[in-house]
């Protein structure tokens, strides 16, 4: 069965075709990110006239690469949560109008769901049922997932997302936008036991909180005279000292995943751990998971790093699973920004 799958919830466009909820035979992926930059952050209106502009082409793209023909797509996947709405409802339109005119389904898909899927493409997979772990740019969410139809949410951040606090603190520190690939490269020349940060507590034990860490960091940096905003660094002191900081703040917060998410697998009775989102592109996330797993018995699994970043394939793949199930959507289906 070949699905067509449709991303646009944030500032990607994407468009892929999946064989069997598996076999990416095409995974197109562009993104609005270079006109984001210089604004620190993803501008809504930008993305969504970028999409608006690129899906068609995107689109053609795909179904060119998977070597096959427009008219052989059985099913039509799209992202329809959660995300921004005008992005969101480029891609909803354009999955609408592809399956009426193909007269295929539709589905709407949970694109958080979705990230942890990406570990089931291209790969053998994972035997269910596993604790699922979602880091993102917007997201940060632990789930139990019984089946791809029976997913109940352990907790979630009651604030910034994870990926966002990994930007906000590239922002204090004077790099750039996406922060968490710079603050992974300045992390290794940093100390990480350097500085004391610490994660907020949360009433729920499987809640997350990241911006409490991120204040510690601004007062921390503000306190050293470092100024805030764009602090270029004027000695190797300095320098160190920035480092150390990224080190600090990028093990705690990954200790903090580690932690949570394991306790997740044991409060459950599962050893397996699939890991998902942008933050997983992450080495020492990567690294420090599969050492604390090998210790505590934990398998933990992630998707290859192309496709921790938003992309269609596996929007495509997690549609297949719930339409095997059974799942459907008509044509009023609609754009779910939260
Ligand atoms: O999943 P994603 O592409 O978009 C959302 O659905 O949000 O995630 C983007 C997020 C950004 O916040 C970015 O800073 C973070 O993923 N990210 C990283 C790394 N690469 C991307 N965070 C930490 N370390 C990285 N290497
Ligand atoms: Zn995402």
């Amino acid at each position: 069965m070949l699905v067509l799958g449709i991303e646009t919830s944030c500032d990607e466009t994407s468009v892929a075709v999946v064989k069997d909820g598996k076999k990416v035979l095409a995974n197109q992926v562009s993104s609005s990110l270079n006109l984001h930059k210089k604004h620190g952050g993803v501008i809504p209106e930008i993305a969504s006239r970028m999409q608006l502009e690129t899906i068609a082409s995107v689109g053609e793209a795909a179904i060119i690469k998977a070597g096959i023909k427009l008219k052989d797509i059985d099913l039509v996947s799209v992202t329809n949560h959660p995300g921004l709405l005008g992005s969101l409802l480029v891609g909803v339109s354009f999955a609408k109008s592809v399956a009426l005119s193909l007269n295929c389904p539709l589905l709407g898909v949970d694109h958080i769901h979705s990230h942890f899927y990406a570990n089931f493409l291209d790969a053998k997979g994972v035997e269910l049922p596993f604790v699922a772990l979602v880091v993102s740019g917007g997201h940060t969410s632990l789930f139990y997932v019984k089946d791809f139809d029976k997913i109940s949410i352990l907790g979630e951040t009651q604030d910034d997302a994870c990926g966002e606090a990994f930007d906000k603190v590239a922002k204090i520190l004077g790099l750039g936008y996406p922060g968490g690939p710079h603050i992974e490269k300045l992390a290794r020349q940093g100390d990480p036991r350097k500085i004391k940060f610490a994660c907020s507590g949360t009433k729920g034990e499987f809640d997350f909180s990241f911006s409490g860490i991120k204040t510690a960091v601004l007062y921390y940096v503000n306190n050293r005279r470092l100024a805030t905003g764009l602090p270029r660094a004027k000695s190797m002191g300095e320098q160190q000292l920035k480092s150390d900081i990224a080190a600090s703040f990028q093990e705690t917060v990954i200790d903090t995943l580690i932690r949570k998410s394991f306790l997740a697998c044991k409060t459950t009775k599962t050893n397996r751990l699939v890991i998902g989102g942008g933050v997983v592109a992450n080495g020492r996330l990567r690294e420090k998971f599969l050492a604390s797993g090998n210790t505590e018995g934990i398998n933990c699994y992630f998707p290859p790093v192309s496709l921790c970043i938003d992309n269609a394939a596996m929007i495509a793949g997690f549609g297949y699973q719930l339409f095997k199930k059974g799942f459907r959507s008509n044509l009023s289906l609609n754009a779910l920004p939260s």
